[in-house]
């Protein structure tokens, strides 16, 4: 098949490699000149386990090419993917700019019978939208689609090629054929929708496991003043077979570049649609919140934060990825700053001067190369992300005689060994 990706950020890059593994011709397109040169060279724009390998394997076949031209890259594709961003307008709805865009430019280069699919992250009703656009700009017949995209940033390309489940959400026995005939190698279930379905699984889904963080934060924080332990908690609760026990993760509240978006945009699509008191206002609030509240209650633990001088370990906003949109890192730094305190922080990816170019920020700090200068001398640490390279660095070899606090914001360490080695362990919901 001739398939078309249209966005290639980390969702489009991906999507057209693991197409392209299975033999079919992908054609990846950006507006972002610099990105396609170094896509063109192989070279992934972003860190991602196992895509850059993925890509110059494909290219290396001539299955997969890169381009900014929309007619070269529509008029011959039988399946166009968008996958361009879609980010929350300042009144939290999605911001469906990129989206009418790009539909807009593929529209009058369609071949008969093309199916565009939106993959990028849109509200029920966008479907519609796109429709009239492309009408207004072609006689040409063509179908659409809604396929969501489920996969996770660090694992984006074993999610691709495992995915738990393939949402198709169509209209047309045509295209859910087609849809099927293309997915058929991932040997996952698929499941056929309406688009509309499709759209609302993709906001359940990461609504839901926003709210599961935010509910034990909230159950961590009960910990904390009544002597529980939440980490014992999670494992009473757990061989509940209604709850189980994965993604209990209490911690600094959820980041990145998808959940808090993600309920962002569904609480203010339920106030949109008239549905005002909602659950996803409230856990946006609770996790927009949460960082504060938790600095305030740690500077009142180590007796302020001016002139401490703190090392945070870990900008991402999770591991194997450097990406740090909404990460803990971006809220927690600035705080510091404006509190007085020097930081000096490390991870192994992501770099805070490139941050701070994509996002226009100005709070600057020392990002060190080595764990080991970054808490070199630090009052405070916070390990913030659970990289293998935090969680399996030896402390011990860093303590100094003075007394400096140790804050787990994943509960990741013993703080057994912690206190042995001489720091006052502060976790989350968990006996100091
Ligand atoms: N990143 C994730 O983990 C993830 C997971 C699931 C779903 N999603 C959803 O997928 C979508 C894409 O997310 P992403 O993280 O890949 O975004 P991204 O910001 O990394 O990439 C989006 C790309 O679209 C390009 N673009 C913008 N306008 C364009 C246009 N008119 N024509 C062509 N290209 C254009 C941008 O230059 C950029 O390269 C979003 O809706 C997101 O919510 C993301």
């Amino acid at each position: 098949m001739n398939i078309t990706i249209i966005g290639t950020g980390f969702v489009g890059v991906v999507t057209a490699a693991v197409y392209a593994s299975f033999g079919h011709q992908v054609i990846g397109l950006d507006v972002d000149e610099q990105k396609i040169s170094s896509l063109k060279k192989s070279q992934v724009p972003f860190y991602e386990p196992g895509l850059e390998e993925l890509l110059k394997e494909q290219q290396a076949h001539h299955n997969l090419s890169f381009t900014t031209d929309y007619q070269t890259a529509i008029k011959d594709a039988e399946i166009i993917f968008v996958t361009v961003g879609t980010p929350s307008a300042p009144d939290g709805q999605a911001d469906l700019r990129f989206v009418f865009a790009s539909v807009e430019s593929l529209a009058p280069h369609l071949q008969k019978q093309a199916i565009v699919v939106i993959k990028s992250t849109v509200p029920p009703g966008t479907l519609d939208k796109v429709e009239e656009l492309i009408h207004s700009h072609t006689e040409t017949a063509f179908y659409t689609a809604a396929v969501p995209e489920f996969l996770r940033e660090g694992s984006a390309v074993a999610d691709t090629l495992h995915p738990d489940r393939i949402v198709l959400g169509a209209t047309n026995e045509q295209v859910f054929k087609k849809l099927e005939e293309l997915h058929r190698p991932l040997q996952a279930p698929m499941i056929r929708v309406k688009p509309e379905s499709a759209q609302m699984a993709k906001y359940a889904a990461n609504a839901y496991l926003a709210t599961r963080i935010t509910f034990i934060n909230q159950i961590a924080d009960l910990c904390e003043k009544n002597g529980a332990n939440v980490e014992e908690v999670v494992v009473a609760i757990s061989p509940d077979k209604r709850i189980g026990a994965h993604y209990w993760y209490p911690g600094f509240g959820y980041g990145g570049s998808c959940f808090p978006k993600d309920v962002k945009e569904l609480a203010a699509y339920s106030r949109a649609i008239g549905e005002s008191d909602n659950l996803f206002n409230k856990v946006n609030d609770l996790n927009q919140d949460r960082i504060p509240k938790l600095l305030d209650n740690f500077e009142k633990k180590i007796g302020g934060w001016e002139n401490k001088q703190v090392a945070v370990l870990g900008l991402s906003f999770k591991p194997n990825t450097d990406d740090m949109r909404e990460s803990p890192a971006t809220l927690v730094i600035p705080i510091l700053l404006s509190k007085g305190a020097s930081v000096t922080s490390f991870d192994p990816m992501a770099d805070w001067q490139r941050f701070l170019r994509l996002e226009k920020m100005e709070k600057n700090h020392q990002q060190s190369e080595t764990l080991k200068q970054a808490v070199k001398d630090a009052d405070v640490i916070i390990a913030l992300v659970e990289w293998p390279e935090i969680i399996g660095f030896d402390f011990a070899e860093t303590k100094t005689t003075k007394q400096q606090w140790f804050i787990d914001a994943r509960n990741q360490f013993s703080p057994t060994i912690i206190k042995k080695i001489g720091y006052h362990y502060l976790g989350l919901g968990r006996p100091s």
